[in-house]
């Protein structure tokens, strides 16, 4: 990225981008989902899961937190956030990264005219990664831009950038897809709803595009026409193995899903003079669908939600968006460990554990089905 200057970044190949932002065929900027293969998904999902093994005693959590508390992280938040922002943190937490964070531009020195690009060098100066959100489509590529050209290059992790894209959201919400599953042949061959916003919502954006990954998989993407989900995502499962059926009949498809990822209205993206209605009342699941559902539909919805979500249906055991908020912590602990190479050493501890209390191979959170 050093030798480009930006006009030629910005129009690069998506291939192209992503060869700039791994290193070693892995991600280091985490902007885009189209970063993440299939192998890395499988990594990061047994990774996961051992560090959600190990956080269960006092001493596995103690190790953890040895594992990075050498390194700092900026949580540079600009848009509104509660679970991205607290399961960044408290993912640091886990692993012993120090934590500080700017979540208002009026504390910052931008309000005296400072760059965006010169805060983000400052944030450099002082961390080794940049966690941000924020309203503009495109800044977190141009951060890591800005960084690859500095003296100082961190890590730039993308935790929602406009009503582009949202890539962390979408490996956790894999990896609670593939939980959800593990008892139901895995995510290959299942028939999932994407539902409501689907033309501003970034986590569903993400999530389409990451889905590519896994066989068999039917999208069925129901919004109203006019938060149809845009061309540069359709085209891009056209060309995978992704079967995708677009449809404003949101009901009829409640009985063959497996899954169904319900999004609320994106009003915040609304432009002057055009101002959308707060909910979709054809496109929300209510008490009185679930006699609808397969007894192992996953209900997930990245949240916050309104009214597509009725909290009648919170208690049900297809209910899993309390747990996927969850994973988010843990995923993106992983998905940090990862970026720091630490992988490894905490695969290795694992296995060392396992040896030494000969656990069962049924005790082991092992390479689950896919
Ligand atoms: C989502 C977001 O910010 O895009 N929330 C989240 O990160 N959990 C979805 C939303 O706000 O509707």
């Amino acid at each position: 990225m050093k030798t480009h200057n930006w006009n030629d970044f910005i129009s690069f190949s998506t291939e192209k981008k992503v060869s700039l932002l791994n290193r070693n065929d892995r991600p280091y900027h985490c902007l885009l989902a189209q970063q993440f293969d299939r192998s890395f998904l499988d990594s990061l999902y047994h990774l996961t899961n051992v560090i959600r093994a190990i956080s269960k005693s006092k001493q596995g959590n103690l190790y953890l937190q040895s594992t990075l508390p050498h390194k700092k992280a900026m949580l540079y938040f600009m848009q509104p956030s509660t679970r991205t922002y607290l399961s960044f943190r408290t993912a640091c937490q886990i692993l012993g990264i120090q934590t500080s964070d700017v979540r208002d531009s009026s504390i910052s020195s931008e309000v005296k005219g400072e760059s965006n690009e010169d805060t983000l060098r400052t944030f450099s100066s002082y961390f080794d990664f940049i966690i941000m959100r924020h309203p503009e489509e495109g800044i977190a590529e141009r951060a890591a831009w800005v960084l690859e050209n500095s003296d100082r290059t961190v890590p730039v992790l993308n935790a929602g950038s406009g009503k582009d894209q949202h890539p962390t959201q979408a490996l956790l919400d894999i990896y609670t897809l593939r939980r959800s599953f593990e008892n139901f042949g895995g995510l290959k061959d299942k028939t999932i709803i994407l539902a409501g916003d689907l033309l501003r919502g970034r986590t569903v954006r993400s999530l389409a595009q990451m889905l590519t990954h896994f066989d068999g998989i039917k999208l069925i993407l129901s919004s109203p026409e006019k938060f149809k989900m845009r061309n540069d995502v359709i085209d891009l499962l056209k060309m995978s193995s992704v079967e995708v059926i677009e449809s404003d009949k949101f009901k009829e498809h409640l009985p063959e899903a497996d899954a169904i990822y319900m999004t609320r209205v994106q009003d915040e993206h609304d432009t002057e003079g055009f101002k959308s209605e707060r909910s979709l009342p054809d496109f929300s699941l209510t008490e009185a669908d679930l006699k609808n559902l397969k007894e192992h539909t996953a209900i997930m919805h990245p949240l916050p939600r309104r009214n597509e979500l009725d909290p009648a249906i919170d208690n049900d055991p297809r209910a899993k968006y309390w747990r996927q908020e969850r994973n988010g912590m843990w995923s993106r602990a992983a998905l940090m460990l990862m970026i720091a190479n630490k992988d490894s050493e905490v695969l290795n501890y694992w296995n060392e554990i396992c040896r030494q209390v000969n656990h069962t191979a049924k005790a082991l959170p092992r390479k689950r089905q896919l």
